[in-house]
């Protein structure tokens, strides 16, 4: 544990900021039953406030150390009725439990408690409800096995002789170089992706950045109408945006981020091979989306644009982060869909027909590599999920746009997340587990339980339901009891934390495959953005699976598709340019 580790060494500071972070994330999301862990069976030693070298534990510390009083009092009448030792926990003193010079005992004690300690602990919960949830609850060893899964879909994805059948196609981006940092340059960025499209100005210095975007809602009869519409649509706009901007004379580069899976044939041509996301234009799957916008372009004949690059969402937040931080070698979204890419070793890539001669990254073991769009939100579509997938999961896919497809993204994204949750609410009330005599129809409408609502109710300070009630009034629910509120919470804790696991087990797959010392991995989307949580049990859960010595961090890319597509064609720009002056200087 690193715990102990720390407590042996000579540095103190040092070790003080481990022993704090390391606790931090790992005590504080499950705070209360840390404390009951550390004072088990004690008379008097629950403490009012506990410190680490004067810091607050948690920031509600003397709430969570109040409900473990009135609990150990419970507890202690119940023992005293069976003859048992009294428990009778009374305020003491403040604890700064480095002062109590416990330190190896604390490590000792806390990592006991992470290995016993169930998945789901936040939330105290009838215990029906709790069984009826069990279903949403992986288990380490189950997370262990979607690993091993994961890990030979994605062999079969980069293998020649399996790729055609493989369903997560792991498909090269023809990004083999990351930013340095020198990039610089204006450039244009067009993000499509989400319900929204974005058209973006960027502008590139040494290690400085500006941008300048405008967001443009796609109407929903564009999301399922024909492709030509699409993309005079996103044409349409960018013009708007380039004539409000008097851009008009200058011939920009422009990085495209194009957020569905695309086999690429070059940094400037990629084959839409299915929609994803609830998007279906007829005539685009199979064709080239690059030169789909060009003819829209050439369509309208009033902008002037050179396109550099077509990049995935996930390449985009890749390169964002590589940009100030080069350990960045995996690029993570958890938004409307999920994905990742990360930067694997060409030798392993049997269908790389791209360069093997051109600038690469240059890592610390020496291995040169291409960035792979695995694509995994398809992780599963042959079958090879079935056992954790449960009656939410198979109803949310038989009434979506794509059935049988994207079943791992349809477990894990902010698109499916807040209906799996509604699924399992409306099975409560049909049981007779909440909300009784509450009109719950609106809750048993398709689509109105938010995923942001998950966000909300989490975001509560345990025993507070303020903003779960809120939600609920919403949804025309208004007398809810409070334990109708901890069921609620339950059901949206258990959703997160099940999409946090199977993507975090995603992210241990690829970290142990790069298999470098330290890897920083890059993520953006609205989940991980805004649920309070979700950073935390993903990091959790990859401590777990990942293979020992291989340290990582899970950073936010800002603006990722945006910043990520101009810094794709700034390092395009780049490598063109030295590498024509090679040539003229090899000429002379
Ligand atoms: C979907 C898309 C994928 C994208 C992801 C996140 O899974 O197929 O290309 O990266 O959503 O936006």
């Amino acid at each position: 544990m690193e715990l102990v580790a720390a407590a042996d060494s000579d540095e103190r500071g040092l070790m003080l900021l481990r022993i704090w972070n390391t606790l931090r994330s790992i005590v504080v999301p499950h705070f209360k039953y840390w404390i009951q862990y550390f004072f088990p069976k004690s008379k008097d030693t629950v403490p009012k406030r506990i410190t680490l070298a004067g810091n607050e534990l948690a920031s509600d510390t003397e709430d969570l150390i109040e409900e473990v009083i009135v609990s150990k009092e419970i507890n202690s009448s119940e023992n005293e009725t069976r003859g048992n030792e009294e428990i009778s926990a009374s305020e003491t003193d403040d604890v700064d439990i480095l002062q109590e010079e416990s330190i190896v005992y604390i490590a000792e004690v806390t990592a006991k408690l992470l290995e016993e300690m169930p998945p789901i602990i936040n939330t105290e919960v009838n215990e029906k409800v709790r069984l009826h949830c069990e279903c949403l609850v992986l288990s380490d060893e189950t997370l262990h096995d979607v690993c091993q899964t994961l890990n030979t879909e994605l062999n079969r994805g980069l293998a020649k002789e399996t790729n055609a059948e493989a369903t997560i196609k792991c498909f090269p981006t023809f990004v083999q170089e990351l930013p340095n940092g020198k990039e610089s340059g204006r450039f244009l960025a067009l993000d499509l992706g989400g319900t929204n499209f974005r058209v973006l100005l960027i502008e590139l210095g040494e290690g400085k950045f500006a941008m300048d975007s405008k967001i443009y809602a796609v109407p929903h009869d564009i999301m399922v109408g024909h492709g030509t519409e699409l993309f005079d649509h996103i044409a349409a706009c960018m013009a708007s945006f380039i004539n409000e901007r008097q851009l008009n004379d200058e011939l920009l580069p422009l990085g495209f981020t194009f957020s569905f899976p695309c086999a690429q044939e070059g940094l400037t041509k990629a084959r839409l091979a299915r929609w994803t996301k609830g998007f279906k234009c007829a005539g685009v799957e199979g064709n080239d989306v690059v030169a789909m916008l060009k003819d829209a372009i050439a369509r309208r004949q009033d902008v002037r644009i050179k396109i550099c690059a077509v990049l995935n969402d996930t390449t985009g937040t890749l390169m964002s982060c590589a940009w100030k931080n080069h350990n960045c070698m995996i690029g993570l979204i958890v938004g409307t869909g999920t994905n990742a890419c990360y930067m694997e070793k060409l030798e392993k890539v049997e269908l790389w027909d791209g360069a093997t001669d051109g600038p690469q990254q240059d890592f610390d073991s020496g291995f040169e590599g291409v960035i792979i769009n695995t694509e995994w939100g398809a992780f599963g579509d042959n079958g090879c999920l079935d056992d954790i997938r449960v009656y939410c999961d198979h109803n949310i896919d038989k009434e979506s746009i794509n059935p049988g497809r994207q079943l791992f993204e349809k477990m894990i994204s902010g698109m499916y997340m807040g209906e799996i949750a509604r699924q399992v609410l409306v099975k409560l009330v049909d049981e007779g587990l909440i909300f009784e005599n509450q009109n719950c129809d609106a809750l048993k409408e398709k689509g109105q339980f938010f995923t942001k609502y998950i966000s909300e109710i989490e975001s509560d300070k345990p025993g507070d339901f303020s903003n779960c009630l809120s939600v609920l009034e919403d949804l025309g629910i208004l007398d809810a009891t409070p334990e109708d509120c901890a069921s609620v919470r339950y059901v949206c804790e258990v959703v997160s934390r099940r999409a946090a696991n199977l993507a975090g087990a995603g992210v241990a797959v690829l970290l142990n495959r790069i298999a470098q010392k330290k890897v920083t991995v890059a993520v953006d989307g609205s989940v991980y953005r805004f649920h309070p949580f979700f950073h935390d049990m993903m990091v959790e859960i990859i401590k777990r699976l990942v293979k020992p010595g291989i340290e990582f961090d899970l950073m936010l890319s800002e603006d990722g598709s945006g910043r990520g597509a101009a810094l794709v064609a700034a390092v395009a720009n780049r490598s063109a340019m030295e590498r024509q002056q090679l040539l003229e200087q090899q000429a002379r």
